[in-house]
């Protein structure tokens, strides 16, 4: 399947006014703010991009429907096939992992749960609920187990309401310019 950048930045500019589905953000302010959550915290130019872009698979295959969807349930699987072939595992791998990454911190921190979201304790069973204890050990063995941990601790932090502090034009400009320097040094 050919996708591209051009692709992606019209994915999100046509996101940029839809409400992430049960929450409070629009797709576009909830992916701005866990790239900008990453970009504080230090992390890496990759992790910052996939940051951004970890729900890409929802945007491109479903549009409109609200992500309790069944279909969107491979969200992260899609996500990643897409996004490797331009930008590498580094950015893939975190995206295909940040829904196995909620389930581990659910089984693992009783803490966890606690802080989701109503939309995402209730998707979270869509997504296949706790993990067991081997699949806790395969998930922590994974290469980039921890990036996956970090991303979705991004993830259910960037859904504040009213947190846009930049134009529509200008976070997309901001994108682009994250997704060529990725690319640049790229080497799949
Ligand atoms: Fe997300």
């Amino acid at each position: 399947m050919h996708f591209s950048t051009a692709d992606i930045i019209g994915l999100y500019r046509q996101a940029a006014h839809r409400i992430h589905s049960g929450e409070r953000v629009t797709h576009l302010a909830h992916a701005w703010q866990c790239g900008r959550l990453a970009e504080k915290s230090g992390a890496s130019l990759e992790l910052q991009l996939a940051s951004w872009l970890h729900d890409v698979g929802h945007l491109w295959s479903q549009p409109s429907a609200p992500t309790t969807d069944p279909a969107v349930k491979g969200h992260a699987a899609l996500g990643s096939r897409l996004l490797e072939p331009l930008f590498g595992l580094a950015v893939s791998e975190p995206v295909r992992l940040h829904v196995l990454a909620k389930r581990y911190l659910v089984t693992t921190r009783a803490s966890y749960a606690r802080k989701l979201s109503p939309q995402s304790l209730r998707s979270l069973t869509h997504q296949g609920g706790h993990l067991s204890e081997d699949e806790c050990d395969d998930f922590e063995r994974q290469a980039f187990f921890a990036e996956a941990i970090q991303l979705r601790i991004w993830d259910d932090l960037g859904q504040k309401d009213g947190w846009f502090e930049i134009t529509i034009q200008d976070a997309l400009d901001q994108l682009e310019g994250l997704m060529q320097s990725v690319a640049a040094q790229c080497v799949t």
